[in-house]
């Protein structure tokens, strides 16, 4: 197979003038023929002014250079789309499998023989493994490191936890105007991603452990000159990888890996949102996330890292306190230590060299875990026939088995309109239902799960209720909150039936959600649901593709023809 400049070539019908072609341009950038003919490590370029989680992408792109460089290989840099979650319209995860396939093609498209990928924000480092997998070609990622912690009158502040910790004590009336707008300034004091456990925190320690990152990158602080250190260690890396031609994604990401992954998210908190991206990635390769294995495992796995939302603390917290290599060493027999990583090491190597920090309470050894269970229990039942998705860890105990009367919203607006209504016929003892937010209904699954608490229960002193949906939820976030139903309502799943007084089962310990109306009822109901039609915002481009082809969130939402096996 060809190398470096020769790779791809451009189709004239005549290879040897679409080198001599390539080298013609390429050379008006300055490059010499010693440089041109060195292996080529590409370098995604996700910085954008809507992205204030990849700030400090400019710096690692030095940084990575330089490591490649000194290792005698040629960098490349190259843009790809960035998506920031608060900057994404609809969803950021309706960007998600764009941001998949632009970067694949990217990385097919043009000569490199290994890359580097940059990403950080919640849905960039899913969108850029799933590249990565399918184009298969030796693979660096680099998270780009979260932020540090804010202060604000004495207590230590993250993002977006205490986002909308504080956001709920102003909508309950504890704290005024004057301190909110305080707290907005206080909340995300450096560049780099949340600082909670969240979804891209979640996913760094991820790829951390499916080796496809260096040891400790998914929690060094975005800001820190070790971030950069770390990131020209990562070019040294990718230009060993260029040179030797692997390990590619298909050798690094086997059963035991993905068991590792698994491991991984039950124990640190995770976010839900990781379980679809995890299952999104195993499916363009030829293992699968099974649901039940990983409902299985969370009855095995211990949430050892004491991070918000499930805990205290905040990533550098657990960054100083050793990390995610810090975390498979108390993770013991769970995590099978023979698997690879992208330096060559397996992560027996990795642990063996784990710091041990005198002291430190972020990580917890396995018999004094902050949860004796998982981060996540996987919830089946007559409304969710193929599964649904809790963050036990962030929940309520007293509400984990808890009987109550339905009160539904249509979709996210009649949410938002009605919500604080003070008419609204609601009680602390309800179960709230939110419908039509998933991947087709709103489009894009948003992060709407957590329905605010209404107003006047709020004021009241409510802190959760059960609240249940179709949607996703925010891995920053909290409460006794059943998510992904799936299917979804707007392609008729059981959720379209609910109606306003039904009551509603969920038992955790059983792992079941139900809606307590006969069979007959149901069946009534289903009967005189509107037909599902192509809505008017799917009619042309993006829009179009996502709604014809996006899976359930139980197959993780990718399009049904990116898959590895692809349309079937
Ligand atoms: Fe980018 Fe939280 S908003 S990681």
């Amino acid at each position: 197979m060809a190398d470096g400049l020769r790779k791809g070539l451009t189709s004239y019908g005549d290879a040897g003038f679409s080198l001599f072609l390539r080298k013609v341009f390429i050379k008006a950038m300055g490059y010499s023929d010693d440089a041109l003919n060195r292996p080529i490590v590409g370098i995604t370029n996700t910085y954008s002014d809507y992205n204030p989680c990849h700030g400090n992408v400019p710096q690692i792109i030095e940084a990575v250079k330089r490591g490649v460089m000194l290792s005698g290989a040629m960098p490349m840099v190259f843009p790809t789309i960035s998506i920031a979650e608060s900057f994404a319209f609809p969803t950021s995860m309706y960007l998600r499998n764009l941001m998949a396939m632009d970067t694949e093609e990217m990385i097919r498209a043009q000569p490199m023989d290994a890359v580097i990928v940059i990403g950080g924000c919640d849905k960039t480092l899913p969108a850029q493994i799933m590249a990565a997998v399918s184009a298969d070609l030796p693979t660096v990622v680099i998270p780009v490191g979260p932020m540090v912690v804010g202060h604000h009158k004495g207590e230590v502040l993250g993002a977006c936890t205490d986002c909308r910790r504080l956001w709920g004590k102003y909508r309950a009336g504890e704290i005024d105007d004057v301190e909110i707008e305080a707290v907005n300034g206080r909340l995300a004091p450096s560049v780099g991603t949340c600082m909670v456990m969240g979804t891209a925190s979640t996913m760094a320690c991820i790829t951390e452990a499916l080796g496809l990152s260096l040891p400790m990158s998914a929690t060094i602080p975005a800001p820190h000159a070790e971030r950069f250190r770390s990131a020209e260690a990562s070019g040294r890396v990718a230009a060993v990888m260029a040179r030797t031609k692997g390990p590619k994604p298909s050798e690094l990401l086997t059963p035991a890996s993905f068991q590792n992954a698994q491991v991984v998210l039950q124990a640190i908190g995770g976010s839900t949102n990781g379980l679809i991206h995890l299952t999104a990635i195993a499916n363009r390769t030829k293992h699968r996330i099974d649901l039940e294995a990983f409902d299985k495992l969370g009855r095995e796995v211990p949430v050892l890292i004491d991070l918000k939302p499930s805990g205290e603390h905040y990533m550098e917290h657990f960054h100083h306190a050793g990390g995610v290599p810090k975390l498979m060493e108390q993770l013991g027999d769970l995590i099978d230590l023979d698997a690879k990583t992208i330096t060559g090491q397996t992560l027996r190597e990795i642990v063996a060299d784990a710091e041990d920090v005198p002291g430190q309470d972020a990580i917890r050894p396995r018999d004094n875990p902050i949860k004796s269970e998982g981060a996540m229990a996987v919830l089946h039942g007559n409304l969710a026939p193929r599964g649904a998705v809790i963050k036990q860890s962030a929940a309520s105990p007293k509400l984990l088995q808890h009987t109550g009367r339905a009160v539904v919203f249509e979709s996210v607006e009649d949410m938002t309109l009605r919500v604080d209504d003070p008419d609204l016929d609601v009680n602390a003892d309800d179960v709230l239902v939110l419908r039509n937010a998933g991947p087709k209904g709103a489009p894009g699954m948003p992060e709407a799960g957590y329905l605010p608490i209404p107003k006047k229960l709020a004021r009241g002193g409510t802190k959760d209720m059960v609240r249940m949906s179709d949607a996703r939820m925010s891995g920053t976030a909290f409460g006794t909150i059943v998510l992904h139903i799936t299917p979804e309502s707007a392609v008729g799943g059981p959720l379209a039936l609910v109606r306003n007084g039904d009551m509603i089962r969920l038992d955790v310990a059983k792992r079941s959600i139900d809606l307590l109306v006969d069979e007959a009822e149901l069946e009534k109901r289903r009967a005189a649901l509107a037909p599902v039609v192509t809505p008017e915002w799917a009619r042309r481009g993006y829009a179009h593709l996502f709604n014809e082809t996006i899976l359930q969130a139980d197959e993780g939402c990718d399009f049904d023809f990116m898959r590895g096996q692809g349309k079937r």
